[in-house]
């Protein structure tokens, strides 16, 4: 595309500039923002650039792998992967409220990421993959008083406890155009077309207290879900689609025995900023067939239900 190519260049040109000589270090989160941004700068100012993974363990079946073999693999773009699940799972016990989540998780992630670009010695500058509506979100809700809806964790304190500038390539960029960009970068399809995934990960997909068994059982029902949906060639019509896991449990009935699970709900969204959202309307007989699915090979789950809320009222996440 002949404008993406064109911002390219002109971003390109831009880092040099801000940078000079300087070293930067940035964050992945595992999504296709953080990576692209880093692909980006990586391609204008090569190994000056330092990409740190900081892996909460929050994450979906996989991605992890996926982010880790792309950019060692694919790119050759230097990486440190931390491994900090322990830590956050550790921190996370007790936890229920939302914004509580939140910022723990954001917290940690700044302090893990510290540390290891200490180790790492330091940096001039600090890359993130914000987007506009990252901005604005951040502000205020549109169309409502400037309130905080939700603590973004991308979006902290960290560059002036470091005392590092911000580089943010894509801050002017809706999600669509950083997907072009993406392709325009080389970035695997498969990769690219991946649906947002939030900073604080399953966290905020699990409400009520956050715990390794229910991490793992998410992801086993989350996989179901979008194994289902790519296999009827929906994936790239939704904007988003998850499970959650909630804290309620439920009888039901399994062959000659009675079973007391937890409930899953299954959400799906068409949307083109995530500032506004609609249901998608998926087929019963689909919907029907996730759920048999998911009931009958995750333990943990004996019911799913679907959420028919748009955004607003309803917000994309469920924390
Ligand atoms: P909500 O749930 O507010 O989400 O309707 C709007 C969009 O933002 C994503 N989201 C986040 N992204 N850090 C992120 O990078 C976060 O803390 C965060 N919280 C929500 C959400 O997945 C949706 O695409």
């Amino acid at each position: 595309d002949w404008s993406m190519a064109e911002f390219r260049e002109q971003k390109i040109a831009e880092i040099r500039e801000q940078v000079g000589d300087g070293k930067v270090i940035c964050g992945l989160s595992g999504g296709v923002d953080s990576a692209v941004a880093a692909v980006l700068i990586h391609e204008a100012i090569g190994d000056q650039l330092t990409c740190v993974f900081v892996d909460h363990g929050l994450l979906r079946a996989e991605e992890a792998s996926q982010v880790v073999g792309l950019f060692r693999g694919h790119y050759n773009i230097p990486l440190v992967h931390v491994d900090a699940e322990d830590m956050f799972l550790a921190g996370l016990a007790g936890v229920t409220d939302p914004e509580a989540k939140r910022k723990f998780i954001g917290k940690t992630f700044i302090d893990v990421f510290e540390a290891e670009a200490k180790t790492i010695g330091g940096a001039d500058f600090l890359a993130q993959g914000t987007l506009y509506p990252d901005v604005i979100e951040s502000v205020s809700f549109t169309g409502g008083p400037s309130v905080t809806i939700k603590s973004h964790h991308n979006v902290g304190g960290l560059p002036e406890r470091m005392n590092m500038k911000l580089v943010e390539p894509l801050r002017e960029l809706f999600k669509d155009e950083v997907r072009e960009l993406g392709r325009e970068l080389g970035l695997p399809d498969a990769f690219v077309g991946r649906h947002p995934f939030p900073g604080p990960g399953l966290a905020i997909r699990i409400p009520g207290e956050v715990t390794k068994e229910a991490c793992d059982i998410l992801r086993k029902a989350d996989r179901i879900y979008l194994e289902e949906i790519r296999k009827a060639g929906l994936y790239d019509a939704i904007w988003q689609a998850f499970a959650v896991l909630l804290p309620v449990r439920t009888v039901g009935v399994m062959g000659d025995y009675r079973t007391y699970d937890r409930v899953c709900g299954l959400r799906a969204v068409t949307s083109t900023d995530g500032m506004t959202a609609d249901v998608y309307p998926f087929d019963g007989s689909f919907l029907s067939s996730v759920a048999t699915r998911i009931v009958n090979e995750v333990k943990g789950i004996n019911r799913v239900v679907y959420d028919y809320t748009s955004k607003p009222p309803g917000t994309i996440e469920w924390e």
